[in-house]
């Protein structure tokens, strides 16, 4: 397993589209154990593939199930790996306060649907169904977006999202990471 380098805001790969995935085999077994591996180091609850520079249809992710406020029993580990994805439905209503490994320290609230219905392949290649609810919902439409080449600030207001960038140029040039264009 290794640990793949995140991308970063305004990097072109995350505006862009992925591709199907066409090849199920031990590179692609390989590829999404080395997603979760890097999703877990930066502790994160979802990753897509682009984020790592690869344009594929692939997204991990891993919202542990909720308990009662107060419970002492340990999180309970909810790993899934999607590839090719697709929204059959969604339902209803939600907002969270979102953040995004591309956009380090960044978070800002978004409205999602409550619930999705969606069908995915697994890394066998064989096609499940799944719905989900609460923050595995947000999770998904939220990696799922990645892979349309969208990102969780292109549903904010143009004043909270020049606001928020200016934030993440001054963080990513304070890192020596390649800042972000002035005219974002
Ligand atoms: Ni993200």
């Amino acid at each position: 397993m290794a640990l793949l380098s995140l991308r970063f805001y305004p990097d072109e790969v995350l505006r862009k589209r992925c591709e199907p995935v066409t090849a199920f085999g031990p590179e692609l077994a390989r590829f999404v154990e080395d997603l979760f591996e890097t999703m877990y180091a930066e502790n994160g609850i979802g990753l897509a593939s682009n984020q790592v520079g690869v344009s594929q249809r692939v997204l991990v992710m891993d919202v542990p199930s909720e308990r009662p406020p107060g419970s002492k029993e340990p999180l309970v580990p909810n790993r899934r790996a999607l590839i090719n994805p697709e929204i059959l439905s969604k339902t209803g209503q939600q907002s969270y306060d979102e953040g995004c490994l591309s956009f380090p320290t960044l978070s800002a609230s978004v409205k999602r649907a409550q619930e999705v219905k969606v069908r995915f392949q697994r890394v066998d290649g064989a096609w499940e169904e799944a719905t989900f609810t609460g923050l595995e919902s947000v999770c998904f439409q939220h990696e799922h977006d990645h892979l349309e080449g969208i990102t969780f600030v292109d549903y904010l207001s143009p004043l909270k999202r020049r606001l928020l960038l200016r934030d993440l140029r001054k963080f990513l040039s304070e890192r020596g990471i390649e800042p972000a264009p002035a005219n974002a």
